[in-house]
């Protein structure tokens, strides 16, 4: 039998209410029944909300990877033979990280903790320490970062030297900049990724929607709307990420200069 090359990938464009997760639980069980797909992509914090301002105020709206909610996806993921990304608060003993994980079509959970926080997130979040970890939904295989981290190069080029075909980025974006800097991180590393922001505003954020689908030569191949809640898909083939010819005589992995590098 050939071997799956082609997969349907989306993101799931939420507006997460602030402090009500049975509400954003609800409403994420829905969107992941409701479609049907190998890969769907929700935003960071998609169960909880964002703009907590204490360590206290996240700790009750933080769940641990055990919890009746992450069992029901995982079901579900089974059942339909599919993968999820949801980024989520994260209870470990007394931490709190912001993290997100993929479940794949076996029910295997992958969890990848922020490694980047960006501004106030210092003030309630540990920093991650999974390192950028590659899951597989089938053959497809995912690396996960959270939002700011695409601002350091080196998050997505380590998940493309770990083997990824694409890069599921949960986000709650408030700077303009990601979008257009996502057809660079995929044109660099050659490999296919899936932002999937959130909308709506809470305190002085305003979350700037457009998620985005990326290939692997910076082209984009689906933008979400500025202000909607939208789920939207594509289909992408693993053997564009595969190949890191950008000729026949330029490599981008094998030409790379570590002699040079002072990384
Ligand atoms: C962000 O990292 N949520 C901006």
């Amino acid at each position: 039998m050939k071997s799956k090359h082609l997969y349907k990938v989306g993101f799931a464009q939420t507006k997460p209410i602030l402090g009500k997760i049975e509400i954003n639980s609800n409403s994420i069980i829905d969107i992941i029944k409701s479609h049907n797909y190998d890969l769907l992509v929700f935003p960071e914090l998609a169960t909880c909300g964002y703009d907590f301002k204490t360590k206290n105020e996240i700790k009750k709206s933080s769940i641990s990877i055990d919890s009746i909610f992450f069992k029901t996806v995982k079901k579900i993921c089974i059942k339909k033979k599919s993968g999820i990304v949801i980024g989520f608060a994260e209870k470990s003993n007394s931490t709190i990280y912001n993290s997100s994980i993929l479940i794949n079509e076996n029910g295997k959970m992958y969890l990848y903790r922020k490694s980047h926080l960006f501004y106030n997130e210092k003030k309630i979040f540990e920093k991650g320490n999974t390192g950028f970890i590659i899951g597989k939904v089938n053959k497809l295989k995912i690396g996960q970062m959270i939002c700011f981290d695409w601002f350091f190069p080196e998050a997505a080029r380590t998940i493309a030297l770990n083997g990824a075909h694409i890069i599921a980025h949960p986000a709650n974006l408030v700077m303009p900049y990601c979008q257009n800097s996502m057809k660079t991180r995929t044109l660099e590393n050659c490999i296919y990724a899936i932002t999937s922001n959130r909308i709506g505003s809470e305190g002085d954020y305003t979350f700037t929607g457009k998620s985005q689908i990326t290939d692997n030569r910076g082209n984009i191949m689906k933008s979400g709307y500025r202000k909607k809640e939208c789920v939207m898909f594509v289909d992408i083939d693993i053997k564009n990420a595969e190949n890191k010819f950008l000729n026949t005589k330029n490599n981008i992995m094998n030409d790379r200069r570590n002699d040079l590098y002072e990384l």
